[in-house]
């Protein structure tokens, strides 16, 4: 492994008086031998196995075993629970994660004598036969997301699974801690033991944002422990990406921008060429990855967002894993916590929707120790992103790319033949909805945004806008602004 940010610590071997011979057996079968910093911290750090812990360490540093071995150990001495009870609950933003997680404890546990049966429960796939798997088996662990978790704690059945829970681990706490997932986690919270019965919480992130103190609080008692292995004055970043931004005038340009950009890093490092190229909406990366199958045909690209089925999204994400190389075409869905190895590059197009969002998807590149790059391409109006987080270390794009854009208008319109009218009326539709929420920041107002989104349509080919539904522009708060098409889609394609 490289050097990096992951300068790895002391072998495993070193702990033989603290963890179990057969997870060190197991950690050896996964080619870990060296501890990341981390991962020492925590397995020496902490006053007790099950102290409760927050933690911070960079993007691809090992976090996910940072806190599976104290946790299984802690079970290993003498607080597995019965049969049939859940002693570790591990919850996380999203399916492909919580899969992702599973994985890695299986291994982690492979060697011990008593298999230890880690579970995973989240949407998209079938409630019941999940339940039966679940209430049938011993799932000593298990993986949760929130939703689904909080749905089945609806069950008197389930419920009782919890009672002799060891410890809860938040993985990307401070998303799990946020507005959208708090009604969820709290609901959680409140169906299984109260924290004074003494289980262990522990967060982990690569961001924690100071209003993520306010709310801990419902998994961590005062006095917890707080690790880091972030200085401070540090940028938050992985320190070995370098990362560019490229402003277009025109969202128009956007398209090219990254028809060029992509292109011109291949040329730089065309070996094991692995990019990840995020867009803002489901339906956004759903086009883009549309048009640059058309655009890109000597790469091999691949989609993932919430617009696809949980089968597909589970297979394309196996697939890239293990893929040399490609291009992944991908929404906020994997911007957090997923390994995919070997990514070198990772570009963001638009708006990412917060400063912690950037450094998520940034940290799909240069993991484990390895190199990656980061670029964002950005039209002028979304261009103060770059200012307004001075911590970031982003320059403009090294290569002169967009000097000549217009001439690569005529390979965008060709691309864009072979797109789908609804796909791109679906992006159009996408588009108008997640700017709306940035409309101060954009420095535009409702009818400048219909404007811009206008002028997407127009790049994407369509001789006018797409057709809106009247009750979704009332749903966006659109409702009047001029520049809309009002009307059914579904009766203009009968
Ligand atoms: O959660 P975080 O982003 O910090 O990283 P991770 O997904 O837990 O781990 C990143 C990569 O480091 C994975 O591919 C691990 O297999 C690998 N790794 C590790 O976790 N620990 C080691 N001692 C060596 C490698
Ligand atoms: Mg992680």
């Amino acid at each position: 492994m490289a050097g990096g940010d992951l300068k790895l610590a002391r072998p495993y071997a070193t702990l033989a008086g603290t963890l179990d011979k057969a997870l060190l057996e197991g950690l050896t079968k996964m080619g870990f031998e060296y501890m990341t910093p981390v991962q020492q911290k925590v397995l020496t750090e902490l006053p007790t196995l099950s102290s409760d812990c927050l933690v911070q360490a960079k993007t691809g540093t090992g976090k996910t075993a940072a806190f599976l071995l104290p946790t299984i150990q802690n079970l290993l001495q003498g607080n597995i629970p019965p049969r049939g009870k859940v002693g570790i609950l591990v919850l996380c933003p999203t399916r492909e994660l919580a899969l992702q997680i599973a994985k890695e404890c299986d291994q982690i546990t492979a060697c011990l004598p008593r298999k230890m049966e880690c579970h995973t429960a989240f949407g998209g796939t079938a409630r019941a036969s999940n339940l039966k798997k679940f209430l049938g088996g011993s799932p000593t662990i298990l993986v949760a997301t929130p939703g689904r978790l909080d749905d089945i704690l609806g069950e008197k059945e389930v419920r009782d699974r919890f009672d002799s829970i060891k410890t809860v681990v938040l993985d990307e706490a401070d998303r799990m801690l946020d507005q959208g997932f708090a009604p969820q986690i709290n609901s959680i919270l409140k169906r299984i033991p109260p924290k004074s019965d003494g289980w262990q919480g522990m967060c982990f992130s690569a961001t924690l944002p100071d209003r993520v103190n306010d709310v801990v609080k419902c998994v961590l008692f005062p006095g917890y422990t707080s690790l880091s292995t972030i200085d401070p004055n540090e940028a938050p970043t992985v320190a070995n990406v370098p990362q560019f931004s490229i402003t277009v005038p025109s969202i128009k340009q956007t398209f090219a921008a990254l028809y060029v950009l992509i292109q011109s890093e291949h040329k730089q490092n065309p070996k094991d060429f692995k990019a990840v190229v995020f867009g803002t909406t489901a339906n956004g990366v759903g086009l883009l990855y549309d048009l640059f199958q058309n655009l890109l045909p000597q790469f091999k690209t691949f989609e993932l967002h919430s617009r696809l089925s949980q089968t597909s999204r589970t297979k394309t994400t196996n697939q890239f894993k293990d893929a040399a190389s490609g291009i992944l075409f991908a929404s906020d869905v994997v911007g957090r916590g997923m390994d995919f190895p070997n990514v070198g590059l990772v570009i963001q197009l638009g708006l990412p929707s917060s400063t912690e969002q950037y450094i998520h998807r940034v940290g799909r590149t240069a993991r484990a120790g390895k190199d990656g790059r980061a670029v964002m391409v950005l039209f002028e109006n979304e261009a103060f992103f770059v200012n307004v987080n001075k911590t970031l270390p982003i320059k403009p794009y090294p290569a002169e790319i967009i000097s000549d854009l217009t001439q690569y208008n005529p390979t965008i319109e060709q691309g864009f033949m072979g797109v789908d009218e609804e796909a791109k009326a679906k992006a159009y539709q996408a588009f108008l909805g997640y700017n709306k929420t940035y409309l101060k920041k954009l420095r535009l107002d409702a009818k400048g945004l219909v404007q811009l989104a206008n002028q997407y349509a127009e790049a994407m080919g369509c001789p006018e806008p797409p057709l809106i539904e009247k009750r979704t522009v009332g749903k966006m708060g659109l409702k009047g602004v001029p520049g809309l098409r009002i009307g059914s889609r579904r009766e203009e394609a009968s």
